[in-house]
């Protein structure tokens, strides 16, 4: 089976839920994280996870909503936290490509999300653009597991991550022309590190690029993996399976 370990599809731009989500099982996607960015987000998303077996859930408060934030302890998130569908903290990190002007602020709110996923013994889903060497040296000495969402570093900072543990997310980029070093990362990572996602509905794969991506899409990642390595699909799919339930112990 198929597991997309990165979704918002409780967003807006999903009219018809249920379509997309059984779009997604005739696709043979059978499980689906689906993952918050701020308080609104994280509800609304509990919401959606409650109604399905296979729908599970992350919450987080993503670097470029930190100063929206009024709660300084984030007790929104304790209080969901006491529904067994929480597999997760995230997506939170470091994002200096939309605004430099508050990373302290981002850093405090990702140390504190770090500290709650401890707390409660989860993983963590980190989005990091342009930031990846300050993302690296706080979770460096980190006692935490977790993924790099949709990662855009360089290879050479992937193998740093790995080496301590964490995951790689693999979205849609994969499949495109001129995403040269995720395809170089696609290869020469080990595929016990990768995962598959899809970010929708953002970042849509080849031969979507441009138009709204969906949990169905994952496929064309899995495939486009398969392909870089030289390795079958069917070895691909199940080794990011077994890497998406022993992360996230679904
Ligand atoms: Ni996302």
């Amino acid at each position: 089976m198929l597991i997309d370990t990165h979704t918002h599809i409780f967003d807006d731009k999903f009219e018809n839920k249920e379509e997309i989500i059984r779009n997604a099982l005739n696709n043979n996607v059978k499980e689906m994280i689906v993952v918050g960015y701020d308080k609104e987000s994280s509800i609304k998303a509990l919401e959606l996870v409650k109604k399905y077996d296979f729908l599970y859930l992350s919450i987080g408060l993503h670097p470029s909503e930190v100063l929206k934030e009024n709660d300084e302890d984030l007790s929104w998130m304790h209080e969901i936290l006491k529904s067994e569908k929480v597999v997760a903290i995230g997506e939170i990190g470091l994002d200096y490509y939309w605004d430099k002007s508050f990373k302290e602020e981002q850093k405090k709110y990702f140390k504190k999300q770090i500290e709650i996923a401890k707390e409660y013994n989860l993983p963590i889903i980190v989005h990091c653009r342009d930031a990846v060497q300050d993302c690296f040296d706080i979770l460096k000495d980190e006692s935490v597991e977790g993924v790099m969402h949709c990662y855009s570093g360089s290879l050479e900072m992937a193998k740093e991550f790995v080496k301590r543990g964490y995951y790689l997310g693999v979205g849609g980029v994969v499949t495109f022309k001129n995403a040269v070093e995720i395809k170089k990362i696609a290869k020469e990572i080990e595929l016990t590190h990768i995962l598959s996602e899809t970010d929708c509905p953002y970042l849509a794969p080849t031969p979507y690029r441009g138009k709204r991506n969906e949990p169905a899409y994952v496929k064309y990642v899995v495939e486009e993996i398969a392909k870089i390595r030289g390795e079958s699909i069917d070895d691909v799919e199940g080794c990011l399976e077994a890497n998406a339930k022993k992360l996230f112990r679904l």
